[in-house]
């Protein structure tokens, strides 16, 4: 079974898609952290990750070390990863990976939860179960800066809003796989959840969907 959970930068993906694999016992797959990892190569060689040939290098040199790196959560990281994400090229290379892990999920698990961008439009168009999370622009700029001051990175809120503005313009305006819901994804709108708000409508919904009761 394959479930996608797919939304723009802090709508609560990550924190959903980590829970629901938890609960159902199945693999979890983070794919912005591909698209990091891919970009934190191209920075660390000093390259432009908006330079089309160093990317694709990076991308199809891409070992399980990059995917351990420090530096995948920081906000250059991940200004970066939203450029590389743009090249097609990029994008093909690292579409193997991850059809393999929804298709096989390690371990032997019985089902993946992959989290993206394009999870429910391009990588698993068949998914099970398709979550497309939104929240507003404000809500989600709170949530950031948040956690980059719980991490102890400096943040200024008007520098998170201004990335957020951006990176969605660049992940949405993009020509390949744009970040947008599957005509059959169920939209959340996290504005006004919590965690466990967000858990429990996606599992009853999972549940009704799926018709596995008890979950
Ligand atoms: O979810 P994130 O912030 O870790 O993702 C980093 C960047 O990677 C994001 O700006 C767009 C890109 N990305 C993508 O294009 N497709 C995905 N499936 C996941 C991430």
């Amino acid at each position: 079974m394959i479930i996608a959970v797919d939304g723009p930068v802090a709508a609560g993906k990550g924190t959903l898609a980590r829970r629901l694999a938890a609960a159902l016992d199945f693999a979890y797959l983070d794919t912005g952290s591909i698209y990091r990892a891919v970009a934190a190569r191209v920075l660390a060689a000093g390259g432009d990750p908006q330079n089309h040939d160093e990317a694709v290098e990076a991308a199809r040199s891409l070992g399980p070390a990059d995917l351990e790196r420090s530096d995948l959560r920081s906000e250059a990281v991940g200004q970066a990863a939203s450029k590389v994400a743009a090249n097609q090229a990029v994008r093909e290379a690292l579409l193997a990976f991850q059809h393999r892990f929804a298709a096989q999920p390690p371990e032997g698990k019985g089902g993946a939860v992959l989290d993206g961008r394009d999870i429910g439009t391009v990588v698993c168009p068949d998914a099970d179960m398709k979550f497309f999370l939104t929240a507003s622009m404000e809500a989600r700029a709170r949530r950031r800066h948040k956690e980059l001051l719980e991490r102890g990175e400096k943040s200024i809120y008007a520098r998170v809003l201004q990335d957020l503005r951006e990176r969605d313009a660049r992940d949405s305006g993009r020509a390949t796989a744009p970040l947008k819901a599957a005509a059959d994804a169920l939209r959340l709108d996290t504005s006004e959840m919590d965690a466990d708000q967000a858990f429990a409508a996606a599992m009853a919904e999972i549940e009704r969907r799926l018709k596995l009761p008890g979950l």
